[in-house]
């Protein structure tokens, strides 16, 4: 079983990549090779099977060809720009977001080997005037670039899978907190730095209102919901291979006071509330309330309350300061 995973140097794409050379297998077969694509060729790593990195922009199609030469059996896609990147370079993110997309798409078609292709697609698929919360068959209608370039991209994965091309699964993954490292330029990317930065002793700028409301999932799930997604049987995932992922709602504030129950008062105290139009334009058009049934029914999971992600943040990733 061959596996690749386009933006697998990034930030889902590195814990994927760890947490399948953890298990060794996927759909029940051992992993004989796994294949990391970014913009930069990632590291290789100790793993049971043979991990590549490979230096390949997703924009390139011949490039892309060359990739999928290998014939993956499965194929994860979470190469993206994110979304303050894709809303601020327009052509950037059409080029990245849907034109990558179609080529990996294409390159699999061309390949004729029907591979099970993940897409890490996002609830910025949602927006504007929808019903609340939203529910399975609820309309997509992104109010982003961003949401707009992964909506269109969904339409392409079901209509690839519908006729047999390859065997589509498209996850919308809830904001992912909280997320390691650095600051990135995604819209969301304060839902991660006001609980990361603190607990690693910095401070951090809060741009909304402690009662701005989201919909949220661990990376330690998400990462097992990206493994199940593969593994669920097509048969199962009826006439729509997209739908959100399951995930929770919570209050800004709530969250910081989870922070507080978990790590005491000295985190919370780093926090600066600054309110950000820019940010707040973008953040305010996402939509909080789900009922995630279809992913539910399938096998998917959430975390059981914001504790477990600060507790995930401090068991898995964690860099204090020197
Ligand atoms: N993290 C989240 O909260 C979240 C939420 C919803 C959806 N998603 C989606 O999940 C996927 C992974 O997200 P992430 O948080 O790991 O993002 P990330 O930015 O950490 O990783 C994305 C990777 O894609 C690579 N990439 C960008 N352009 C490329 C190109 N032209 N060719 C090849 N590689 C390219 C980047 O170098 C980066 O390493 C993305 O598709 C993202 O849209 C993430």
């Amino acid at each position: 079983m061959k596996v690749l995973i386009t933006g697998g140097g990034g930030f889902l794409g590195q814990k994927l990549a760890h947490a399948l050379a953890s298990r060794g297998t996927l759909r029940g077969h051992t992993i004989s090779e796994l294949i990391l694509a970014d913009l930069a060729a990632p590291d290789s790593f100790d793993a049971p099977f043979t991990v590549t990195g490979v230096a390949v922009d997703i924009t390139d199609r011949a490039a892309v060809d060359t990739l999928m030469a290998g014939r993956p059996d499965v194929i994860y896609h979470l190469a993206a720009i994110v979304s303050g990147q894709a809303e601020a370079e327009f052509d950037t993110g059409l080029a990245i977001n849907l034109f990558g997309t179609l080529n990996l798409l294409e390159a699999a078609r061309a390949q004729g080997s029907h591979p099970v292709f993940v897409f890490a697609s996002s609830i910025a698929v949602y927006g504007g005037e929808i019903p609340d919360p939203i529910e399975d068959w609820t309309a997509l209608n992104p109010q982003t670039s961003y949401g707009t370039q992964k909506a269109a991209s969904e339409l392409l994965l079901n209509d690839f899978s519908r006729k047999g091309f390859l065997d589509g699964r498209g996850l919308r993954l809830p904001t992912i907190t909280v997320r390691p490292g650095k600051a990135n330029k995604a819209a969301s990317s304060f839902m991660s730095s006001i609980f990361r930065e603190p607990l690693q002793g910095d401070e951090a700028i809060c741009p909304v209102p402690a009662d701005y409301t989201h919909w949220f999932l661990s990376p330690r799930r998400c990462i097992d919901n990206l493994i199940h997604g593969a593994e669920v049987e097509a048969s199962a995932l009826g006439e729509n291979r997209c739908f959100a992922l399951p995930g929770r709602t919570h209050k800004i504030g709530d969250m910081v006071e989870a922070m507080r129950r978990v790590a005491g008062d000295d985190p919370v105290n780093l926090i600066r509330w600054e309110p950000d139009e820019t940010i707040q334009n973008i953040v305010l058009g996402w939509k909080a309330h789900f009922k995630p049934e279809k992913a539910l029914k399938l096998g998917f999971v959430s975390d059981e309350t914001f504790e477990d992600n600060i507790r995930f943040f401090l068991e898995d990733d964690i860099q204090p300061k020197r």
